[in-house]
């Protein structure tokens, strides 16, 4: 196995712990004096958002834009960069949950780009550098906050994919625990199974190096030790440790890729409408059967980071957290397409296990 990945990319800093949320606005100024808060509904609601903006150091402008809810589109992303240009911003901050991140990771990078968000999102590389990104998650979940991706929909196409590139990655991450306080049970399960996924999938994927692993493995055993208890009001500590575990698990995938799970995750809840952590946290107990095999030594390693049996401890917790498969009883929707968009993503060409179509048509029918 590779000591490191091709390449390295880490958040430029990272800072932790509870009410560190606090400091957002004055790390910022260090950006720049005009900025924008990029936010969900929920940060208005329970008034954080206001909290954030009464700390506005003197001379400083910034302006929030709310996303409206949903997976990000690029037609969300165009609306946001020209609110972002008009405003003249020299940083975009995300306070939220992944779709929140990956379309404030999208507008800070390509706030300066020649060509169309569409462009980018059909393969043209980057030319140049955007504008500082700074990430505060407020789900434990997609580890956006740690990756150079920004998962976004083409609403034409309908295509769901990630703009990937380094120069994306933020320049100040906060990891404040207190942000889980106001996410729905729901959301600590969908994007606890997520987080939990991604490590699994980073860990065993093709692509991992030991230092991969050594983030994911730490991702998988702080995400075991705490969804339950978060999901059922956890301690400050605890959300703590979800939270490092997701960003562990996002610096892992960042630099091992994922599997089969997430390769089918994007047509599989697009064409469904179904949170990704929900899919991804179903799909899980079907690929690790696939997979058992050319997972090898490293199912045994996965074991003892949980302190229980990886597929039971699975199952159990998917009962545990009420996640059920959302497919069961439906009719299997564009079934030959689901499996043509599955079969060269960028996660399935990571697979421990080479996924052949057979595979992908196992996979749906136990999930359907
Ligand atoms: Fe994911």
């Amino acid at each position: 196995m590779n000591l490191f990945p091709n390449t390295i990319v880490f958040p430029a800093r990272t800072l932790t712990g509870a009410g560190v949320i606090a400091r957002l606005l004055a790390e910022c100024v260090g950006f720049g004096r005009r900025g924008i808060i990029v936010h969900g509904h929920s940060l208005v609601k329970h008034g954080v958002l206001a909290r954030i903006l009464q700390a506005t150091p003197a001379g400083c402008q910034v302006k929030s834009w709310e996303h409206t809810g949903g997976e990000p589109t690029l037609k969300d992303l165009d609306c946001l960069l020209t609110f972002a240009r008009e405003h003249r911003a020299d940083w975009v901050a995300g306070v939220g949950g992944g779709s929140v991140l990956d379309l404030a990771k999208a507008c800070a990078g390509l706030y300066l780009a020649a060509e169309t968000p569409l462009k980018y999102h059909q393969g043209a590389p980057l030319e140049t550098r955007g504008i500082p990104f700074i990430a505060a998650p407020t789900t434990a979940g997609t580890g956006s906050e740690a990756t150079i991706n920004s998962v976004l929909t083409d609403p034409d196409t309908r295509v769901k994919k990630s703009i990937r590139d380094p120069m994306l990655i933020a320049r100040l991450v906060l990891l404040d625990p207190d942000l889980l306080a106001h996410c729905p049970k729901s959301v600590i399960a969908h994007s606890g199974m997520d987080a939990f996924t991604q490590a699994v999938e980073a860990y065993t994927s093709r692509h991992a190096s030991w230092m991969s692993d050594t983030f994911a493995l730490k991702g998988v055993e702080l995400i075991a030790a705490n969804l339950e208890a978060v999901y059922r009001e956890g301690t400050i500590e605890q959300c703590q440790g979800l939270l490092a575990g997701s960003y562990l698990a996002g610096l892992g995938f960042s630099m091992g890729r994922l599997g089969v799970v997430h390769g089918l995750a994007h047509p599989l809840g697009f064409r469904y409408h179904v949170p990704h952590g929900l899919v991804c946290g179903v799909c899980l107990p079907y690929a690790i059967e696939l997979n058992r095999d050319a997972m090898g030594v490293k199912y045994e390693s996965l074991s003892r980071a949980i302190g229980a049996d990886l597929l039971t401890w699975t199952l159990r917790m998917l009962e545990c957290l009420q996640m059920a498969s959302p497919f069961k009883g439906k009719a299997i929707i564009e079934k030959a397409t689901i499996i043509k968009e599955t079969l060269p993503a960028w996660s399935t060409q990571a697979n421990p296990k080479p996924i052949t179509p057979q595979d992908v048509e196992w996979l749906l029918s136990r999930l359907f």
